[in-house]
């Protein structure tokens, strides 16, 4: 029996490190408290290039750890095991990232560690939400090119810039994960995804200054489903239009989220420019619960940040087969409901089912806003949905 019971609990803690029985184990080797960049990036390239499962394992403990990129391809799928945690140092400034995962193809991150960016210092010197020139702070994680990938049960802290920023993904699942920032922190959006196609967050909490996910151009086939977000800026498509050279949006699903004290909720942004002419479409969210959220649901057409565009010219993003469907709970402002489409491109195919958002302001209560699109409009309807195009109203 005991014997029994030893080999079951061992094969347990097994599990619980996150080990699989098969693969190679390459442990860095250095002790807490050091600066572990060339151990990590000597310990990735050597699992990278060990021909079978490789894993390089980060144990328990709190160490230092400078820029990185750790590049595929490697010869075999590899696995990063992060128990302990990873600081970045609070002043340095490193270039376009802290740390990166690029060119891989069978690829996992777990084992519960922490990603801690060290903002706070950094935060206070910068003022990238107030104006465009300005100098860009590190993104904490990213993951660019990844093929076949799971990232499960980790922690970003307090991210200098965006949390996790992935570009060129295919098949990739977030999964448990938590990320945390102050609401005050700027510019620390939770996850944005473009240019992949299959993407799944699910069942993440996530609390920051800016998007808890935000889904930029190219993005195809996205699920987002059980994150609670909040504080932050909500869950956002786009925005879009900004830049020439941008890809269609495609098939994007946001469903069983709820959304806690965000400003905004659900939206879709695009600049009123002709920079380029693409399009968005097949973009559902279901199931959302709200709790004070400041403009729950809203597409906004006329983004326009820092006056550097100009509203005369309709975006030439066209939105269609959009819907959002059992939408419920309590906003923070009047503005419950605003759908401000494109008057060169009005939204196409746009629905609304069950939606139920009180607002007890006392500039209430809440609106429902309508310009250039005609929602098809079905159930519940609190509040009263605008049934037929109406002019946009004074601002
Ligand atoms: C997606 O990636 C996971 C994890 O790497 C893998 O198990 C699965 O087979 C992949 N699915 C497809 C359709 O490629
Ligand atoms: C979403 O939540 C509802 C109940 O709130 C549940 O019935 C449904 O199965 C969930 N959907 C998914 C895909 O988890
Ligand atoms: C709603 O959020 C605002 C801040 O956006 C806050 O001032 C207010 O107290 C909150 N109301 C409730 C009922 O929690
Ligand atoms: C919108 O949906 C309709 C009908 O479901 C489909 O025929 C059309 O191709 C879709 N449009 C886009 C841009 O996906």
């Amino acid at each position: 029996m005991g014997r029994v019971n030893f080999g079951v609990s061992a094969f347990f803690v097994f599990c619980l490190l996150g080990l699989s029985a098969n693969a190679k184990v390459f442990n860095i080797g250095s002790p807490p408290g050091s600066d572990i960049t060339k151990a990590l990036l000597k310990t990735f390239n050597e699992a990278c290039q060990f021909p079978t499962k490789s894993t390089v394992l980060i144990p328990k403990g709190e160490y230092k750890l400078g820029e990185i990129e750790m590049l595929g391809p490697c010869k075999a799928p590899i696995r990063i095991a992060l128990q302990g945690t990873l600081k970045a140092d609070g002043n340095a400034v490193h270039n376009q990232k802290w740390v990166a995962f690029r060119n891989i193809n069978g690829f996992k991150l777990n084992g519960g560690g922490v990603f801690d960016g060290e903002g706070n210092a950094a935060w206070r010197v910068n003022n990238c939400h107030k104006t465009e020139q300005c100098k860009k702070l590190p993104i904490s994680i990213r993951f660019d090119y990844i093929t076949d990938g799971k990232v499960r049960g980790i922690t970003s802290l307090d991210a200098k810039n965006f949390h996790i920023n992935v570009i060129g993904a295919k098949n990739l699942t977030f999964e448990e994960v938590r990320i945390i920032a102050p609401a005050e922190s700027p510019n620390t959006d939770g996850i944005h995804v473009g240019r992949s196609d299959g993407i799944k967050i699910i069942n993440s909490v996530i609390t920051t200054g800016d998007d808890c996910v935000s889904v930029g151009d190219g993005m195809k086939n996205l699920l987002v489903e059980r994150v609670t977000c909040g504080p932050g800026h909500g869950i956002s498509v786009g925005s879009l239009g900004r830049y020439g050279h941008e890809q269609d949006v495609k098939g994007i699903k946001i469903i069983n989220c709820t959304l806690q004290e965000t400003d905004n909720g659900i939206r879709i942004k695009t600049w009123p420019s002709a920079a380029c002419s693409t399009s968005a479409s097949d973009i559902h969210f279901e199931n959302i619960v709200l709790k004070n959220v400041t403009n729950p649901i809203l597409i906004d057409q006329e983004y326009c940040p820092w006056n550097h565009c100009n509203k005369a010219k309709p975006s030439t993003i066209k939105l269609s087969n959009i819907s959002f469907k059992n939408i419920r709970g309590t906003s923070g402002n009047k503005d419950a409901v605003k759908l401000l489409c494109s008057k060169g491109f009005p939204c196409q195919n746009v629905e609304l089912g069950n939606i139920d958002i009180k607002y007890t302001g006392a500039d209430g209560p809440a609106t429902f806003q309508c310009a250039n699109v005609s929602p098809k409009i079905m159930g519940t309807q609190v509040p009263k949905a605008c049934s037929s195009p109406v002019t946009k109203p004074p601002q």
